[in-house]
């Protein structure tokens, strides 16, 4: 048995004939004293990989869940070039733990098989999904067990459970058993769904998530999909993130001080600065009567390239805070540092991360917002007219669920591409059972997220 990268030992300890590979170099040498049995190398599991000739019946371990951000450098060029040469392409974007998959799964002797613990983002995750393309191409069985519940109650991240069995084989199904809890056992569990990896590609964008929904939800979403009169936002509007200002305490003013500052009107652009500053509906002239009562720092100082600045302006910009603020990375890299760029104003902005559901909600004010949020500019104003008041019923709201993705802390995160995704039926209603339905899959999917539990 292979483990590729053994910790201090624990998969190891368990196997009379293992071999594990450890980078931490205090962590293999544990593994060596709870394992004596197992040989242990030192090192990079990719360098590793690409040089030795052993081949394994099975491996099995916890990889490392390492996000593109700090997965860099000679590693991941290691990795990903040893992907390719197995036919997976990933994107720069890939976190560590699907490239270990895939060059284990190259190590393995013919009949071979896996079992690994994974983060819950092997439901959602681009970059998961060449990994589960590669498995059912090289695998006679492809099992994942999705876990509700957290596998080690002491790590934010959930995880779920991978198992893959005929190296050399092939499939066209995913086995997926879905559970609250997970309990040891000898055996994998009965799988409670057999995924179609056609339908799986082709009707949910190469998710696992939508099938923690019972079939018959499934079959309601797919066949509004399938209706030529259903739209994506996209299809209607663009979605695009608010401007990035560089220092969001300089270039957001309480109305207070600019008075006292004495900055014009002209310089000063009203803004929504996050998801907790939106209100229900809509954003209307009171809406901001309210922020500037409140003294909120919803002011953005809106400066362009070649403008005159009145002197009230330069002080501003020549305070100490000025010189704090043009130091930090956004503002070194324009010019000028104090010129914010691409301050539109949206149509409509959405909440980019949320609790029970995303809120859209209507700029009827023309206020421009920051990157916390997202900027929605209509492009078919007929079409959005008709759809978007659409946007609370349960299919919609469904639709953000399956399209975005937990966050963590309960939170429902939306990036613009996932936003663009989000559906709207032509029929507004789906009738009673099927309301009552498409209502307990938002709730079954807020659990999964943690929202409700
Ligand atoms: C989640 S831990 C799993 C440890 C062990 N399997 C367990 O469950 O206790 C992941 C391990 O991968 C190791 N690691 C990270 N990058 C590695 C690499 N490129 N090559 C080998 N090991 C690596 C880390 O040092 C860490 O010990």
């Amino acid at each position: 048995m292979l483990d590729p990268s053994c910790g201090d030992g624990q998969f190891l300890a368990l196997h009379r004939n293992s071999v594990g590979i450890e980078q931490n170099p205090v962590s293999a040498h544990r593994a060596i004293e709870r394992a004596p049995g197992a040989l242990v190398h030192e090192g990079d599991f990719f360098t590793w990989a690409f040089e030795t000739h052993e081949r394994f019946e099975c491996a099995a371990g916890n990889p490392p869940f390492i996000r593109y951000q700090t997965f860099k450098g000679e590693t991941r060029r290691r990795a990903l070039d040893l992907c390719l040469d197995l036919g997976v392409r990933f994107s720069g974007l890939t976190s560590s733990w699907a490239p270990f998959l895939v060059a284990t799964a190259g190590l393995l002797k013919c009949g071979g098989r896996m079992a690994f613990v994974v983060p819950a983002e092997i439901g959602h995750a681009p970059y998961a999904a060449p990994l589960l393309d590669y498995l059912v191409a090289h695998f006679a069985k492809v099992q994942v067990v999705a876990v509700r519940n957290k596998l080690f109650p002491t790590l934010s991240e959930d995880c779920w459970l991978l198992y893959t069995e005929g190296f050399g084989g092939q499939t066209d199904t995913i086995d997926l058993t879905v559970v609250d809890d997970f309990l040891p056992a000898r055996t994998m569990p009965m799988p409670t769904t057999k995924i179609d990896v056609d339908e799986w590609r082709n009707t949910w964008n190469r998710r696992l998530r939508p099938y923690l929904l019972p079939a018959s939800v499934r079959r309601i979403y797919a066949d509004a999909l399938d209706d030529a009169r259903t739209f994506r936002l996209a299809d209607f509007a663009s979605v695009g993130i608010g401007y990035i200002s560089g220092d969001n305490d300089f270039f957001h003013l309480r109305p207070s001080e600019a008075k006292r500052l004495g900055i014009p009107a002209a310089f000063l652009q009203p803004a929504v600065r996050n998801g907790r500053a939106m209100p229900e509906k809509q954003i209307t002239k009171a809406t901001v009567e309210g922020w500037r009562r409140n003294d909120d720092p919803v002011l953005l100082l809106r400066l362009t390239r070649d403008q005159e600045l009145p002197t009230v302006v330069k002080n501003y910009l020549d305070s100490s805070a000025g010189h704090a603020a043009r130091q930090g990375y956004k503002c070194r890299n324009r010019a000028p540092w104090y010129a914010v760029p691409d301050v539109q104003i949206p149509d409509f902005v959405l909440s980019y991360m949320s609790g029970r559901r995303a809120n859209l909600v209507r700029n009827s004010a023309g206020v421009s917002c920051t990157n916390s949020v997202h900027a929605i500019r209509v492009r078919n104003r007929p079409l959005a007219a008709e759809l978007l008041p659409r946007w609370s019923t349960p299919f919609v709201r469904l639709s953000c669920e399956l399209e975005g993705h937990a966050l963590g802390g309960g939170m429902l995160k939306l990036e613009p591409r996932e936003a663009g995704r989000i559906a709207f039926p032509s029929a507004g209603s789906f009738g009673k059972t099927g309301e009552e339905e498409l209502e307990d899959a938002i709730g079954t999917l807020q659990r999964w997220r943690h929202y409700a539990d």
